[in-house]
């Protein structure tokens, strides 16, 4: 069957500042050969320290930024080119902080509203933001609010409303609960773990903590240095690594269910 997101070698490398008067600028290779399947309905967590090419690879995926080299399929069709709207009406995004993700200067009800009349989306737009904010678990009249009359646990359920507006197949999120304390991101994820199965969604999670992921994705990505080091079903990759960078992410994850 034709997986919902394929990626096949990507490429993504930066031009350093030039630190000789002779030769060229060094290179970073921040995405090396990188391919990917995500079928319909699964959940890819990708993780690894930082600065090993977690956000670079996102951005590529959602076609933010170009590869160098390599391609990205979206049921079957390829991504690229200047007329990408069928594409951003499936995939959305979620990014870390949640204080910077709304502008403070317009009241939720905008914010929402703005990806649906971007996108086009043929629905009553009021209607669609009440529900997806009681869907979140706010009350419908937040909509006349502005985000610094929420608490950031609350920010970080209205961005999560905002990219779900939409209606999208795949939700990508970036961070999402780093900047959320213990108790208010169990309850976060929860609340994503239930969105993604009553809307059958399909989730690509960046994270730096393994225990996230295990409780939210079946498909693990570990990225080092740029490499897929290790790919596969996330318990198989967790019940026997075979690099020993996976071993040692392991090692961090407080405890293991
Ligand atoms: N615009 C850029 N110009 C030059 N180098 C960049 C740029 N963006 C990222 N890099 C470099 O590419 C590498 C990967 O960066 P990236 O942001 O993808 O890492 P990450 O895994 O998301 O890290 P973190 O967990 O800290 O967010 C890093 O070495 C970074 O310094
Ligand atoms: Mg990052």
């Amino acid at each position: 069957m034709t997986p919902l997101l394929e990626a096949d070698t990507l490429i993504r490398s930066y031009r350093l500042p030039r630190r000789t008067l002779l030769g060229g600028p060094p290179i970073r290779q921040a995405v090396r050969e990188v391919s990917l399947r995500l079928p319909e309905g699964a959940r890819l967590g990708i993780v690894g320290e930082s600065g090993s090419g977690k956000s670079t690879l996102l951005r590529l995926l959602l076609a933010l930024d170009r590869p160098d080299s390599g391609t990205i399929r979206f049921r079957g069709r390829p991504v690229r080119g200047r007329d990408l709207l069928w594409f951003r009406r499936e995939v959305q995004v979620v990014l870390q902080d949640p204080a910077t993700a709304l502008n403070p200067h317009r009241t939720i009800r905008d914010s929402l509203a703005e990806p649906l009349e971007c996108l086009r989306i043929p629905e009553e737009h009021d209607a669609r933001i009440a529900e997806i904010l009681t869907a979140v678990g706010l009350e419908p009249e937040a909509a006349h609010r502005y985000p610094h009359q929420f608490s950031g646990g609350q920010r970080q359920r209205i961005a999560i409303a905002r990219a779900l507006a939409p209606r999208p197949t795949l939700l990508v999120v970036d961070e999402p609960f780093s900047a959320l304390d213990t108790a208010v991101r169990g309850h976060i994820i929860d609340l994503v773990r239930d969105l993604l199965t009553h809307n059958g969604l399909s989730l690509i999670l960046v994270s730096h903590d393994l225990g996230v992921v295990q409780q939210l994705c079946d498909q693990l990505l570990v990225l080092r240095d740029g490499v897929a080091v290790e790919q596969g079903p996330a318990r198989t990759v967790l019940d026997n690594p075979q690099h020993p960078y996976t071993e040692s992410l392991l090692r961090a994850v407080p405890s293991l269910p």
